[in-house]
């Protein structure tokens, strides 16, 4: 088995090309990928939901029966191809649990029957493979959303007895809470409802009882599965992550080259490289033309593309804001996500219009430049499991500026002053006065040390974080699972 190609059914809340809120529907596209490159049999699984495009879509399954607590439940399984590739990627079919307008919530609202969706999506899982004869060596779970999978093949499933689970926490700060009382519904047996499984404070907590149950468990950097395992960092799982020390890891996340390159972005106006870095100045100007802002090239952009929660880092970054934008700089920021913060962002950018430009929603081909047409790029995230957007500006020459937290500490390097060296700004306190003051620090290395800049874009440029290095790590993974 050492060598052989493995079959691993990846099962995923979200896959970018099809569903997406955040940096993990863009794992669950590359990594089977770059699995599937190895010469692995990847198969995905995730949801149709009402957004889904459905051209290309092939009904596969017309009637699946999946047992659940609360009686069977029918559905149907579509399949076509992960782009670019034979990737199969099915779709779970169910209009009155997927045909919604959100994938977990509406106007910030989360769906009351958010533990049944998944907890099905969890045991559609298995049942797919049944129905398709096919046994997977691995099934490969990610976050909250699939933590019951590894549970359901440890005590449904003696058929798959030779299958593993792997576990993989995207965002530990998410752990799917439930009231206690579900449990029958989610079957979750009484023996296992304890605080070294599924109990968490008289509720269920599927994720803390899902990493119990997995072969092995991981965090998308090393940063973040250290941060995990104290108090601080931990979201309240330490304990369980400590249980579960010898099958726990961290393994960086890859960055998918293909869709971030400046050198081919369709998205942009003109397209640049660290040796020939005119169609950034391009990018920059129509950027400032697009926010509204005056188009000076000798003025800093600072860039934010982000998910509107307290994680980010809004509750230092709003409070430092006003202060901020009293320099000359210009702040270009993106998002959507908390109303109350998109509003605040919204007043700031109204109160200082000659130097900050918003736009609330979401658009992939205005996050590509923002990303190539800022100069510095704005992530003072209070935790961070991975982050892919601080990767993403490094391969755009746009230095972020970070919080030393997860997988920022681990792919972002702070500028020396003395030397020049570096990639990026980081900052350690999370506290608004700390952010600020690095921010005064880029912008005075802009303007007083432009030679360190301009050798910190060139070294940012020249950064890879593979996934073909994530994928072997993620392989050795799996066969340590299977080995054990
Ligand atoms: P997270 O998953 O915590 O949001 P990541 O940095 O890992 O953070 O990934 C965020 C992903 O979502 C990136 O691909 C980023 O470009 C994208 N993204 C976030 N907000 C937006 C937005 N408003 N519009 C377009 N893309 C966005
Ligand atoms: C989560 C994390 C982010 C990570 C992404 C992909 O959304 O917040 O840090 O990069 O998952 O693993």
């Amino acid at each position: 088995m050492s060598n052989s190609p493995l079959r691993i059914l990846f099962v995923a809340s979200e896959v970018e090309g099809f569903s997406k809120s955040g940096g993990l529907a863009d794992v669950a596209r590359a990594l089977p990928l770059a699995l599937k490159a190895s010469g692995h049999d990847v198969r995905v699984l995730t949801p149709l939901y009402a957004s889904v495009p459905r051209e290309g879509l092939q009904m596969r399954l017309p009637q699946l029966g999946v047992p659940m607590g609360f009686g069977e439940v029918w559905c149907a399984v579509q399949e076509t191809r992960l782009p670019q590739s034979e990737v199969p990627i099915f779709f779970l079919e169910h209009e009155h649990f997927f045909g919604r307008k959100g994938y977990y919530d509406e106007q910030g609202w989360a769906y009351p029957d958010n533990a049944q969706r998944f907890a099905f999506l969890s045991k559609a899982a298995l049942q797919l493979c049944r129905a398709l004869s096919w046994t997977p060596d691995v099934v490969h779970c990610h976050d909250w959303h699939t933590a019951l999978l590894p549970y359901y093949l440890k005590t449904q499933a003696p058929d798959l007895d030779r299958t593993v689970s792997v576990l993989t926490l995207h965002n530990a700060g998410y752990q799917g809470h439930f009231p206690g009382a579900l449990q029958q519904v989610l079957e979750v047996r009484p023996e296992h409802f304890h605080d070294w499984a599924f109990e968490d404070h008289g509720s269920l907590n599927l994720l803390k009882g899902g990493l119990t149950f997995a072969d092995r468990v991981n965090a998308v950097s090393p940063g973040y599965a250290q941060e995990l395992q104290s108090p601080p960092g931990s979201h309240g799982l330490h304990e369980a992550i400590l249980r579960k020390q010898a099958a726990f890891s961290g393994i960086l996340n890859g960055c998918d080259y293909g869709e971030w390159n400046p050198e081919q972005d369709p998205h942009l106006p003109a397209n640049f490289s660290a040796e020939r870095l005119a169609g950034k100045l391009v990018c920059k100007q129509a950027l400032q033309r697009h926010f509204g802002l005056p188009e000076r090239p000798e003025v800093p952009v600072f860039g934010l593309v982000s998910r509107l929660t307290e994680q980010k880092g809004f509750g230092m970054l709003l409070p430092a804001l006003e202060e901020i934008l009293q320099w000359d700089l210009q702040v270009i920021a993106m998002g959507s996500g908390d109303s109350e913060t998109a509003t605040r962002l919204a007043q700031t950018a109204q109160a200082f219009p000659e130097r900050m430009g918003w736009w609330e929603g979401y658009s992939n081909s205005l996050a590509h430049q923002v990303e190539a047409g800022s100069d510095v790029f704005l992530m003072p995230s209070l935790y961070e499991p991975c982050g892919l957007n601080q990767i993403y500006s490094l391969r755009y020459g746009t230095l972020p500026l970070v919080r030393a937290v997860g997988g920022l500490r681990d792919t972002v390097e702070n500028y020396d002053e003395a030397s020049g060296g570096g990639t990026g700004f980081v900052f350690f306190d999370p506290t608004p006065a700390a952010l600020r003051n690095t921010v005064g620090w880029a912008l005075s290395t802009w303007y007083d040390r432009p030679k360190h800049f301009q050798g910190m874009i060139s070294r940012a440029m020249d950064k890879r974080f593979l996934w073909e290095d994530a994928a072997r790590s993620y392989e050795s993974l799996y066969r340590e699972a299977l080995n054990s």
